[in-house]
């Protein structure tokens, strides 16, 4: 089954206040969108990846990833991630029409472990239409009004953090895609709403996804490995 993986990196980074947008932030000498896709293709369960890159920078990226070989094809995302992740589904459809697994991967989880890709390209491939990556949450969580006011602590062994890439049949994350109204922060959200199950396999701790500068310098020390 030919397998894809879309990279929605068109967001402009501001958390992490870098001035320039987050994917194309260097560690370790190479942007944090090189590392993600090489993770991606790396884990030997993708054949295709499609960037949605700022529009300002689509041939700044194709041009970056070239070298990453014709396996990687870029487009111009959207204004919100869920945009994004629509238009490199759609590229993604054009350039492998046959694609039977999608995954969706934030180029901000730049450090992913390959074998987190293979488990959830896995998982799909048994037979699960949605699953995401977990982990167990280390802090209890509160939920609150809007005057921060706590008005609940949800049982915590419950809860869980997610984390991409999230794996989809292509026929449910288009159904998805097709349905969703208004932005969501994961594309496994827009499966719930459909009322479709969402499976979970486990995640990892460097698949951390990279928002402030603090996260950056964690990733700088920990994830890149041993400086060359
Ligand atoms: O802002 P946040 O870290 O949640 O963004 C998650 C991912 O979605 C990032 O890789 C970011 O580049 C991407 N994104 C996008 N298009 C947008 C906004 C965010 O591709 N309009």
């Amino acid at each position: 089954v030919t397998v894809v993986a879309l990279v929605p990196a068109a967001g402009r980074g501001e958390r992490l206040g870098a001035g320039r947008p987050k994917a194309l932030v260097p560690v370790r000498g190479e942007p944090l969108l090189t590392h993600a896709v090489r993770g991606l293709l790396s884990s030997g369960s993708v054949d295709h990846v499609v960037v949605a890159a700022p529009p300002a920078e689509v041939e700044g990226v194709a041009d970056l990833l070239r070298p990453l070989g014709p396996a990687v094809h870029v487009v111009a995302g959207g204004a919100e991630r869920t945009d994004s992740v629509a238009l490199a589904l759609d590229a993604a459809l054009g350039v492998a029409p046959d694609a039977g697994i999608v995954l969706v991967h934030d180029a901000a989880r730049a450090f992913t472990p390959p074998s987190v890709v293979r488990e959830v390209v896995d998982a799909v491939a048994r037979g699960a239409s949605a699953v995401v990556p977990v982990l167990p949450v280390a802090d209890t969580v509160k939920q609150v009004d809007a005057d921060g006011r706590v008005v609940g602590t949800p049982d915590r062994s419950a809860l869980r953090a997610v984390q991409t890439p999230q794996g989809f049949t292509v026929d449910l994350l288009r159904r998805a895609h097709a349905a969703a109204e208004g932005a969501a922060t994961d594309d496994a959200g827009l499966v719930e709403r459909l009322g479709e199950p969402v499976a979970t396999v486990p995640g990892h701790p460097h698949a951390m996804k990279i928002t402030t500068p603090f996260d950056l310098a964690v990733a700088e020390a920990v994830l890149a490995g041993p400086a060359a």
